[in-house]
């Protein structure tokens, strides 16, 4: 049986960002696990405009090359995890505008989050996040990942310094991953008989 393909997305884009080190961190433990096929999907790289389509996902056909190429990535993945900054007591908009882009390619997909900030190590950014995933027909894990005191595990540019209790962390969160994205094809190979 091939393994399920899994994409980690980077959500954060601002230069100096510490959400680079952490999609690094999280892509190679994913190797290293050897579970799943992966690809680290960087959204400062993908660099989707704020949403150009005049019509919401379904409803029409996609007007934009660049909605095209993103629809393209997204539907290879059967799994997700989404490596989130805290912003104000949220996520990040990056993250939020390569969501609202798609519909159907998230659709009956689990998802699990790294999120990370300050001393709530990114508990309000997976919360927020959580209904919009539901909203989107993803299948959210309730085990996650939270790096509290971010620059204490990584400086600007450096590598991130794990810890057991966080490589412990996104193990259990793989191992979830793994469950549901096998529920998830079943799910999605019903939904088109
Ligand atoms: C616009 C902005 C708002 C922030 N708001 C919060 C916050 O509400 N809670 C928190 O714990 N950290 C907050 N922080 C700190 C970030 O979590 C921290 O800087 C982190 O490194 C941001 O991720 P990034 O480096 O990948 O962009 C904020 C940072 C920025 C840039």
């Amino acid at each position: 049986m091939s393994k399920p393909y899994l994409q980690i997305i980077i959500g954060s884009t601002r230069p100096g960002r510490r959400g680079a080190a952490v999609g690094n961190w999280f892509h190679d433990l994913v190797i290293r696990d050897d579970r799943f096929g992966v690809e680290l999907i960087d959204l400062a790289e993908v660099g989707l405009p704020l949403l150009d389509e005049p019509l919401p996902p379904g409803r029409g056909p996609y007007t934009q090359e660049h909605t095209w190429r993103w629809s393209r990535t997204i539907s290879a993945g059967e799994a997700y995890v989404f490596v989130v900054p805290e912003y104000n007591h949220s996520y990040n908009a990056a993250t939020k505008n390569a969501l609202d882009f798609l519909g159907e390619e998230w659709r009956n997909k689990p998802v699990g989050f790294v999120g990370y900030g300050g001393i709530a190590a990114g508990a309000r950014a997976v919360q927020a996040l959580t209904p919009v995933v539901a909203a989107l027909g993803m299948i959210p894990l309730t085990q996650a990942v939270h790096i509290p005191g971010i620059n204490r595990v990584v400086s600007a540019g450096g590598p991130f310094k794990s810890e057991d209790r966080l490589d412990a962390s996104a193990t259990k969160m793989l191992d979830d991953l793994f469950r549901w994205a096998a529920e998830g094809g079943s799910l999605r190979r019903a939904a088109t008989e």
